[in-house]
């Protein structure tokens, strides 16, 4: 049996090329980096694969829309993905392309398993069939007139031979599996749901498309009219890419060292049927016998309803991120979701949250804090009280409580209330600046002890603010930490400036959006 190494395991679903990415794929890519960083920075090794779904029907329609081959359209959308990916800081170490050789040859060998161990079978089948969802239709998924409503699309009656995969084989094993790892699908409430699907879905899987009507997908080894439902294609991403099977010298990782994955981050439309009910049943099918571990969030809506292109409400994060700034979009994307709930996208909200969180909260704090130890201490603190004062010591205390709530959150994957302890930790550090008022401490010599106490507590609260954020916005909290005199120094706990700490410069690192900038 493959036991995970101390590597932490993070992968997202991939993107399909059939379109190019908005607010959800930023949303995804952004909290997979967030969580991939903060291993990183408390010493733990991380592998993140993110990627593209450069395969399949859609992508083939989109190209065929665009008047391009379908390899020139996925190549085009893949670029804009790895662009975007690049500004919005998102640090992958592995990247997956559906349609890389290694990859390819690895499904295929696969594929090849099932078919020669009898798990896939080749069958005639007549049905309506959805062209958007890729897949065959039966009367269950008919609404109560009795019709395929609009969400399936363009629905079309086909009759035709292709190869199945004997998932109903393997369910009584899956149901088994669900009931003893409550741990497979993170929130629990969505295991739950899954595991409701299991106990209805039933039948088996078609795996293939004749290339009469689909050639773009990857071919059946052993019947080379068809290629490959997309969905298996995909799927295999995160093993393949990870190394599985992959042959010596090809650059991959290596499997054993990475299997199983921790997290595979996904949208909550994507756990049933596929995530689910496929993906583990295909790797026990092809021997697996340690499962990975499904991380699902929730969708971002635009006035309630989903973020799609077909309804024409897709939000840019590229255009957003010029106008905000990345980290600012970073922050806003995991500061107004709860991870595993739906939320709603509101440029507005995003704008408050610049202004007060960033601009008047965390960016004030530390361009004041800065600013006075450079013009009561020329930049240098020195020892104050020996006994710490009170409100000093609450400081300290809330700090101390911030840093072990934050990671504690993080590691139940709920940035949002990460967040929270940090903010209210900078709120008191910025009470304390107006409690303490420095600037009449300054002016009376018998309190010179006292304000180096306070400089000395401020610099650090700033400081601690400021590594615990990095995560999410890293660029800015490198900036802080030069500022701080801080630089490079990520200890997620309260005590590292002490007497004879210098700062460095004051420079505003998110200035407050104008009204006019705003609107
Ligand atoms: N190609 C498949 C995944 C294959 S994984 C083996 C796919 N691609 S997708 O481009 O449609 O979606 C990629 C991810 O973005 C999915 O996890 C999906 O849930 C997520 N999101 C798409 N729209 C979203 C929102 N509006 N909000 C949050 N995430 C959403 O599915």
């Amino acid at each position: 049996m493959l036991m995970s190494a101390q590597t932490f395991f993070i992968t997202t679903a991939i993107d399909y090329t059939n379109a190019p990415p908005h607010i959800g794929h930023a949303y995804e890519k952004v909290l997979a980096d967030v969580i991939a960083r903060w291993h990183r920075e408390r010493g733990r090794p991380v592998f993140f694969l993110t990627g593209v779904d450069q395969h399949g029907q859609k992508v083939q329609q989109s190209a065929e829309k665009a008047g391009v081959p379908p390899a020139q359209f996925a190549r085009e959308i893949t670029e804009k993905f790895k662009a975007l990916w690049e500004k919005l800081g998102v640090a992958y170490d592995g990247w997956a392309e559906t349609t890389d050789p290694r990859h390819i040859a690895a499904v295929q060998a696969v594929l090849q398993q099932l078919h020669d161990q009898g798990d896939l079978y080749k069958a005639r089948h007549s049905g309506h069939y959805s062209v958007r969802q890729e897949q065959f239709l039966t009367d269950k998924e008919r609404n109560a007139q009795g019709e395929f409503g609009p969400e399936w699309g363009e629905v079309v009656f086909i009759e035709e031979e292709n190869w199945y995969f004997r998932l109903a084989k393997y369910r009584p094993w899956l149901a088994g599996h669900l009931a003893e790892h409550p741990d497979f699908v993170f929130p629990s409430f969505r295991g739950n749901e899954l595991a409701n699907a299991v106990a209805k879905e039933a039948g088996d899987l078609c795996i293939s498309r004749p290339k009469s009507r689909l050639g773009w997908g990857i071919e059946l080894p052993f019947d080379r009219d068809y290629v490959t439902y997309v969905w298996f294609d995909a799927l295999m991403n995160y093993a393949t890419f990870a190394g599985f099977r992959a042959q010596d010298g090809t650059g991959l990782p290596d499997f054993k060292e990475l299997w199983p994955c921790d997290a595979h981050v996904i949208g909550k439309d994507i756990l049933v049927p596929a995530h689910g009910i496929y993906w583990p049943i295909m790797l026990k099918a092809a021997g697996f016998e340690v499962m990975p571990k499904l991380l699902v969030h929730g969708w971002w809506n635009l006035g309630g309803t989903k973020v799609s292109k077909s309804s024409g409400n897709v939000v840019d994060p590229d255009a957003l991120a010029d106008r905000y700034g990345a980290e600012a979009l970073r922050y806003y994307l995991m500061r107004d979701i709860a991870t595993g709930q739906d939320a709603d996208f509101n440029e507005e909200r995003l704008k408050a949250r610049y202004n007060a969180d960033l601009a008047n909260d965390l960016g004030n704090l530390v361009n004041r804090t800065v600013s006075m130890a450079r013009r009561y201490r020329s930049g240098t603190l020195a020892a104050g009280p020996v006994d710490k004062s009170a409100d000093a010591l609450a400081i300290e205390v809330l700090g101390s409580e911030a840093a072990r709530r934050f990671d504690a959150a993080l590691g139940a994957y709920q940035i949002h209330s990460a967040l929270e302890a940090v903010w209210e930790l900078i709120a008191a550090a910025n009470g304390f600046v107006e409690s303490s008022a420095p600037w009449k401490l300054a002016k009376d010599p018998d309190r010179v002890a006292r304000l180096d106490e306070v400089l000395v507590t401020l610099v650090e609260a700033a400081r601690l603010a400021a590594v615990l954020v990095h995560p999410v916005i890293p660029q800015a909290s490198d900036e802080l930490l030069a500022q701080l005199g801080c630089s490079g120094n990520f200890t997620p706990v309260w005590g590292v400036v002490a007497a004879g700490h210098t700062v460095g410069e004051p420079r505003p690192v998110f200035p407050r959006l104008e009204p006019e900038a705003a609107a």
